[in-house]
């Protein structure tokens, strides 16, 4: 399973790059606004650090200005996959753009219905919501299995990558399905290694250690 940070923050990717478990990165125009730089100079930072898919986001509403966006967005880095939302203008430009061989991850998805036709356009990714759908009263989860069974069924290649993931319970449970791709916020990848009994077990360890060796060196 490949983990990406979600995140377009640069200290925040070093951080995470330095545990080595991070394969690429994705971001979107919220998260591209808060570092207050425009979206073409942050995504080309993002690539020069990391060797992996980094998702931009398209901000256009009509077929053709996706399309344009997203090739402009593609000319960046080849590492760039452009993320486009799966309305009724999006599915237009996810077909063109896969087709010309623009790699397309179809963004805010909330349904087994959206991922099956973001597949159908020859989308390289598609992103359920996970966390966004639990907030409804639905189950994120749920909606992750279906499109691996859908997928699974028709034998289409189109990577599953679960994202809105609030935290490790979230992360493992898509594990489980078989999604290829988690996204993380940072936060909640610290969280996927930090464990209170690992931190109280190693603080007795160590005590322990410099009560018999600290006294006999004494
Ligand atoms: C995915 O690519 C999105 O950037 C992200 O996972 C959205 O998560 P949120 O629901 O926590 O904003």
């Amino acid at each position: 399973m490949k983990f990406f940070l979600d995140s377009a923050n640069i200290h925040e990717l070093r951080a995470a790059m330095a545990f080595g478990i991070i394969d690429g990165v994705t971001t979107n125009p919220s998260l591209i606004a808060k570092e207050g730089v425009p979206v073409e100079e942050q995504v080309r930072k993002i690539c020069d650090l990391i060797d992996g898919d980094v998702s931009a986001e398209v901000i256009s509403q009509s077929a053709k200005e996706m399309i344009d966006e997203g090739r402009r967005l593609a000319r960046i880095h080849k590492n760039v996959v452009v993320k486009v939302p799966p309305i009724a203008e999006g599915i237009k430009a996810i077909y063109a753009l896969s087709k010309e061989g623009v790699r397309v991850n179809v963004t805010l998805c909330f349904s087994a219905a959206q991922a099956l036709v973001a597949a159908k356009a020859g989308a390289y990714m598609v992103s359920p919501f996970v966390g966004r759908v639990d907030d409804m009263g639905l189950s994120g989860i749920e909606m992750v299995r279906d499109i691996l069974t859908i997928y699974r069924n028709y034998g289409l290649r189109t990577q599953v990558l679960a994202a809105s993931c609030r935290g490790p319970l979230h992360v493992i449970e898509v594990a489980k399905a078989g999604a290829h791709i988690v996204t993380l916020p940072y936060k909640v990848l610290e969280q996927m290694f930090h464990h209170p009994l690992t931190e109280k077990g190693l603080e007795q360890f160590l005590s322990d250690h410099r009560k018999a060796f600290d006294l006999v060196s004494a």
